[in-house]
Order: C-alpha cells, then sequence, then structure tokens
C-alpha cells in the first residue's frame, strides 16, 4: 500500500495531535508521581498508570489529560495527587514474610537488642518503613512478644510508616483476610488474632505496640527526629521499586537513623543496594542482614555454622546442557501458566495446589516440575525440591535450570561455596542464562568478592537482553528488567 504526499501528512498530523493530546501530558503525569515518590516507573507499569489515569482524569470530569495533568500540578491538585498515588504503589505483603528474614530477627538480632538495650538502659526502636498494610510492622510486635520480655517495661516502640495512606488506615484498622496469613504458622493467628466474620482482627496488645504514621521515604529533607536512633529498620521491597539515585539517597538518609550497632533488614534482591562501606553483611539463617559499621569495611561476618551437608556435591556439569524452559508461549489456561502467576504474586501453597490438583505427578513435564521446585523450595520443603529435581534429571539430559535451582537450593542451606559452584555450572551449561550471572554476582558480593561480583553483574546485563523474560522472571520474581539493570548497572559501577 502506498501513500499520497498529502495523505502522509494527514497521517503525521494525526500522529502529532496523538502525541500532544495524550502521550505528553500522560508522561508528564508520570514524571510528577516520579519525582513525587522516587518510583523508577516501567513500561509494563506505565501501561497501567495510563488506563488509571484516564479513569481519574474522566471521574473527576477532566475534558483533557493536559487540564488534568495542570490540576495534578497546581497546590488544589495535591490531594489528588496523593490520591494517585496511593492508587499505584505496590502494596504487597503478608504476615511473617521470607522466614528467613524473620529466623534472623528472631535468632540474631532481637538478642543483641535486648542485651544492648539492657546494658545501656536505652528503649528499643524498631522501625518499618514502607510498611504498606502493616502486616510486617505486627509481625515485628508478634515476634518481640514472643520472647516474653517485659516488653512495656522494656520500652519498646515500633514505628511503622507509608507513602499510602490507604494502606496505613487499613493498617491502624488491623483487621486481615486469610490472604495477610498465607504460607505462615496457623497457630499465629489464632494466638494474636481474633476472628470477625471471615476476617482476623489483631488483638489490641499488640496493636497498641506499633504507631503508623505517614513518611514519604523520597522527601528532600533529614527524616524526622524520632526516626533517630533506632534499633533495627526494616525495608523490605521498597527500594527495588526505586530508581538509582533515589535508592542511593534513603539508604544513606535510613544508615543515619540507625543507631551504634544497628540492623538493616533488606527483601531479598535488595542486599547490593546496602553499600558495603557503611553495612556489614551479617550471614543467618540462610539470609543476610546488615549491621551499621563503627569502623572502617571488614570482611563478610559468619554468624550461623553449615547444619547440614549439601547434598550434590559429586555431580559436575560437564556438557553444556539443554534449557528447558523455552521462548514458546504456555497456554494461559495450563495448570503452569496459573501456577506461575501465583508464584509471581508469591502465594507458594496456591501455586502448588494448581499442579496437584490439574496434573498427576508423570504428566510434569521438566518446566513443571523447575518450577515446582522452586515453589517448594520457597516454602522449605527440601525433601520435594530434590525429588523434583531427580525427577526432571532422570528424564532429560541436564537443563541448565536444574543447576540453578541447586544452586538456590544450597544457597538455602547456606552453602554458599556450593550454591557458586552450581551457579557456575548452570552459567556453564547456558551462556545466555540470566539468573546464574545475578546470584553469582549476588552471591560474591556476600563472600566480599567484589572484582568477581562485577564481573557477573556486567555479564547480568548482557544475558538480561539475550534470556526470555519468563525465564528471568522464573529465578528472579515479580522485580522488573528495569530494576534489576539499575541494580547491575549501580554494582558494576561502585
Ligand atoms: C511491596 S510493599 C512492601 C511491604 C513490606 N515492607 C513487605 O516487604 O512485605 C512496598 C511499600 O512501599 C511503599 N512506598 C513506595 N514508595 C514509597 C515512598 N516514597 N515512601 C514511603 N513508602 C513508599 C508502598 O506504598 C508500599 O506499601
Amino acid at each position: 500500500m502506498s501513500f499520497s504526499v498529502v495523505q502522509e501528512r494527514q497521517i503525521l498530523m494525526s500522529i502529532f495531535a496523538i502525541v500532544a493530546k495524550w502521550i505528553l501530558p500522560m508522561n508528564d503525569i508520570i514524571a510528577l508521581i516520579e519525582k513525587e515518590t522516587g518510583l523508577a516507573i516501567d513500561r509494563k507499569w506505565r501501561r497501567r498508570i495510563l488506563t488509571l489515569l484516564r479513569e481519574k482524569a474522566a471521574e473527576k470530569k477532566f475534558v483533557s489529560i493536559p487540564s488534568y495533568a495542570d490540576f495534578l500540578h497546581s497546590s488544589q491538585g495535591h490531594n489528588a495527587l496523593l490520591a494517585l498515588i496511593d492508587s499505584i504503589t505496590v502494596g504487597e505483603t503478608y504476615f511473617f514474610r521470607n522466614q528467613k528474614s524473620w529466623k534472623a530477627f528472631d535468632e540474631h538480632i532481637l538478642p543483641r537488642v535486648f542485651a544492648q538495650a539492657q546494658g545501656n538502659g536505652r528503649n528499643i526502636k524498631i522501625w518499618s518503613a514502607g510498611c504498606s498494610t502493616g502486616e510486617e510492622a505486627y509481625s515485628i510486635a508478634i515476634s518481640l512478644s514472643k520472647h516474653d520480655l517485659p516488653l512495656m517495661e522494656q520500652g519498646v516502640s515500633i514505628l511503622a510508616t507509608d507513602i499510602n495512606c490507604r494502606s496505613l488506615a487499613k493498617a491502624e484498622a488491623g483487621l486481615y483476610r486469610d490472604h495477610s496469613f498465607r504460607g505462615g504458622d496457623p497457630a499465629v493467628r489464632e494466638k494474636f488474632f481474633t476472628r470477625e466474620n471471615d476476617q482476623y482482627r489483631i488483638q489490641n496488645n499488640i496493636r497498641k505496640l506499633v504507631s503508623f504514621n505517614r513518611l514519604n521515604l523520597n522527601c528532600s529533607s533529614d527524616f524526622p527526629q524520632e526516626y533517630h536512633d533506632v534499633d533495627v529498620i526494616f525495608c523490605r521491597n521498597v527500594l527495588m521499586y526505586f530508581g538509582t539515585e533515589t535508592c542511593r539517597n534513603i539508604v544513606q538518609k535510613i544508615s543515619a537513623c540507625l543507631a551504634q550497632d544497628g540492623y538493616l533488614v533488606l527483601g531479598h534482591v535488595e542486599g547490593a543496594m546496602a553499600s558495603r562501606d557503611v553495612f556489614t553483611p551479617v550471614k543467618c539463617h540462610g539470609t543476610f542482614v546488615y549491621q551499621k559499621r563503627t569502623k572502617p569495611r571488614e570482611k563478610p561476618v559468619q554468624c550461623i555454622k553449615k547444619d547440614r551437608k549439601p547434598v550434590f556435591q559429586k555431580e559436575r556439569v560437564c556438557i553444556p546442557a539443554q534449557p528447558c524452559i523455552h521462548q514458546e508461549q504456555t497456554s494461559q489456561k495450563s495448570p503452569y501458566h496459573k501456577a506461575f502467576q501465583c508464584y509471581l504474586k508469591e502465594e507458594y501453597q496456591t501455586a502448588l495446589d494448581y499442579f496437584d490438583a490439574c496434573l498427576s505427578l508423570e504428566k510434569r513435564g521438566s518446566k513443571e516440575l523447575i518450577l515446582q521446585a522452586l515453589i517448594q523450595l520457597h516454602l522449605g520443603q527440601y525433601a520435594a525440591v530434590e525429588t523434583c529435581l531427580a525427577v526432571v534429571s532422570a528424564r532429560t539430559v541436564l537443563t541448565p535450570e536444574v543447576y540453578m535451582v541447586k544452586a538456590l537450593y544450597q544457597e538455602a542451606l547456606k552453602d554458599l561455596i556450593s550454591a557458586v559452584k552450581e551457579g557456575r555450572a548452570a552459567a556453564f551449561a547456558d551462556r545466555n542464562f540470566f539468573a546464574p550471572q545475578f546470584y553469582l554476582a549476588l552471591f560474591s558480593d556476600r563472600l566480599g568478592k567484589r572484582v568477581q561480583a562485577k564481573k557477573y553483574y556486567a555479564n547480568s546485563l548482557r544475558n538480561m537482553e539475550k534470556d526470555t523474560d519468563e525465564r528471568i522472571r522464573l529465578f528472579v520474581g515479580a522485580v522488573s528488567n528495569e530494576l534489576l539493570r539499575s541494580i547491575c548497572e549501580r554494582r558494576v559501577q561502585s
């Protein structure tokens, strides 16, 4: 089909009109949200926001998007901007999310913090920064109360903050559905909550330990005085949504708020954001927490001894293997697809239920078994992980994904050296595979091997372009490529 010059000009004019009427003002609003919150909004997220913006503009009876954009920029529009931010932030959370962090908090951090507080007669202060609907802050309060200490005498305060007013109101109410307890110990719900119809309300003795407040971590000034001298700061699954510069500033301000020897607890992929000049990574219970340094940097500390022999020690990779997560699409109705979606939302038990309900073990292909192994790894069902991997290995040639799951398995067993070996096998088996490069970078960082870590971060950046989106998500979860890229770039440059 060919167009005349006049037709071409008309098409161009229509495109310009659309850009001027919709795209520029929409981009302008997104830039405003990014400036206010510090969030780095990626392409997928942007698409969701655009739909929301159209709805909100219509709801507020704005005839055009440019006039809605002008309103949001004005002082009268500030509350509307905050409400818009409430609608776009990702508030995914649940009680005792990531069991390893809670074990580290319970068994490593708390005894030290209590001992120190008793020694110097200070009150204990713990801060959940980016608390969403409050599950993390109440998990802190429950953990404290389980220590059976005279909390009020000890003078404990738990501060919980978020930018999202709607989430904070929900946190204040302390009323939760089943979903907030997923994967947790049912005894906790029994003991610390009271049933109200189909929901559960946090008991008052726990409720009153926590105070919720709105605080924008991306504010230009230092955090208020009440957030200073904090013993432990939880800032989990928050930093990963920020841009590089914002993240650096926030970590700096957070570290200024920590008391001497205080601890920072981060999400699984956020460890690289804690500068090694300011924090010492402390390994415990298969995870890392970050202790504020009082002296110049030292080597990583290992606080827990290995308590189990690695099981995959003998087998070594010697031939390039076949990837089992291919480019081809899986049907949206398949149990794999449904389980995968739940897995990305960290609904591990539901993900497993899909498999159990829809597919007998014999019918599960390598792809399903790899996903199942990862789900069971997250649930701490290690024997089942071994079974899944054994079935895949028996059926097919060696797959790079099997080595990668083994690497994560060894990491879960606190054996970082074996994790590195398995990760290298995965990287060797498929040179375009993103996950081994990324995890080898994280492992090397934790082992204090900066030069190696940098090399792996650089490889991760290269492989991000080569690997499939599905396989990247399978091993890193819902973290977007943009955020992964920003983590890797920052670590390559640091
Ligand atoms: C995924 S939730 C994390 C909840 C909890 N920390 C956890 O790990 O389960 C991220 C939270 O960060 C909050 N957040 C995003 N930008 C923020 C900002 N600039 N200041 C404070 N909180 C922010 C969001 O509103 C959201 O509630």
